[in-house]
């Protein structure tokens, strides 16, 4: 069965704000300890972690990463990326973020398992914020797997930026990777989902779902879109917005050892306007990239590079 949740956007009491494309006048990173205020287990495989930082959390912007040590011990001695998946705001102050992860490997199984006044170190904010151009009024978010991670705080900025017309296509393998929707995304959004095997929402891709909104003019260009998922779901989503001439920005996921440019561990390969293709770190440069300059492997262009 699809699910498809359409709730209103409450009023906001204001006319909206203009939208505008934020500066991206970040704020540099802080390495700190935060507390953990919860650790919960929203799938088999999913936990979003709620960790009390007031001193970080007014820097982050949507879209932004934090590297996450994910043990007391050395190992492991890499940090772990995560996105923002959610800033909390106590009294109208940000005193908190949230992360949203599919437990993998050891660093996430360390993860889950701390515990609600645990504390855990971290770098960020990290990376560059979303790019809404001031002219776009109608948002489709596209989520494949844990790409969901980034989703909620992006829409909730797409809404205190006055859009109140926001799709979010989500697809994950099955019932054990699908996050339930009030996790994924704010109220007020139109969320879409499906699986691989139809055990949650419509059986088939993301794509699907894409394509679906183009063909009935829910999508077209000038809209705002935002991507983060697998490769392949990123070739697919960059060929059909391509066939329509619609952009798109996309959050990429390379490993990562210090998140602020210095190990130069998370290269990745852009086209560059001149129509060559030059390494950019997805720590720095990124993690957020116009997606249709971003060249995968087996791309034409990266058998060429
Ligand atoms: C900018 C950024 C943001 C991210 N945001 C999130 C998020 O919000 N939620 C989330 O769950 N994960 C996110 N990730 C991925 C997350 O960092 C990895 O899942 C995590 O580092 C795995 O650590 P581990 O020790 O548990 O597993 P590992 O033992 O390190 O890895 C387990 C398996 O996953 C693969 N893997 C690990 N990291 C990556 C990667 N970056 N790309 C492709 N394959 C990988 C490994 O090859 C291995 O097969 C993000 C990554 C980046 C770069
Ligand atoms: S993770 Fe070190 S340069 Fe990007």
């Amino acid at each position: 069965m699809e699910v498809e949740v359409e709730v209103e956007v409450l009023g906001f009491g204001y006319p909206p704000p203009p939208m505008s494309t934020p500066a991206q006048t970040l704020e540099p990173p802080v390495c700190m300890d935060g507390e953990i205020l919860a650790n919960r287990q929203i799938t088999p495989v999913t936990w979003i972690m709620t960790i009390h930082s007031p001193d970080a959390a007014p820097r982050m912007r949507a879209g932004q990463f934090v590297n996450l040590h994910t043990s007391r011990g050395i190992v492991p001695l890499l940090r772990r990326p995560m996105s923002i998946h959610k800033v909390i705001e106590h009294m109208g102050q940000a005193t908190g973020f949230c992360v949203l992860y599919d437990v993998i490997g050891p660093g996430t199984e360390n993860l889950a398992s701390m515990r609600k006044g645990d504390r855990i170190s971290f770098i960020g904010p990290l990376g560059n914020a979303i790019s809404v151009p001031e002219t776009a009024r109608r948002a489709v978010l596209i989520a494949g797997g844990v790409g969901i991670g980034p989703i909620k705080y992006v829409a909730e900025d797409l809404q205190r930026r006055g859009m109140r017309d926001i799709t979010l296509c989500y697809g994950s393998r099955d019932s054990d990777h699908s996050v339930p929707v009030k996790e994924a995304a704010p109220d007020g959004c139109r969320v879409l989902v499906c699986t691989d095997d139809g055990s949650v929402g419509r059986k088939g891709f993301v794509t699907e779902l894409v394509g679906e909104l183009i063909s009935g003019g829910r999508l077209t260009p000038g809209d705002y879109v935002f991507t983060c998922g697998p490769v392949p779901m990123f070739k697919a989503v960059r060929d059909l917005l391509g066939e329509h001439g619609i952009a798109a920005e996309a959050a990429t996921e390379e490993y990562m050892g210090c998140g602020f440019g210095v190990c130069f561990g998370c290269p990745l390969k852009q086209r560059q306007p001149d129509g060559s293709v030059e390494y950019k770190l997805c720590c720095v440069d990124g993690c957020i990239f116009p997606l249709e300059t971003l060249v995968f492997e087996g791309d034409e262009e990266d058998d060429a590079a």
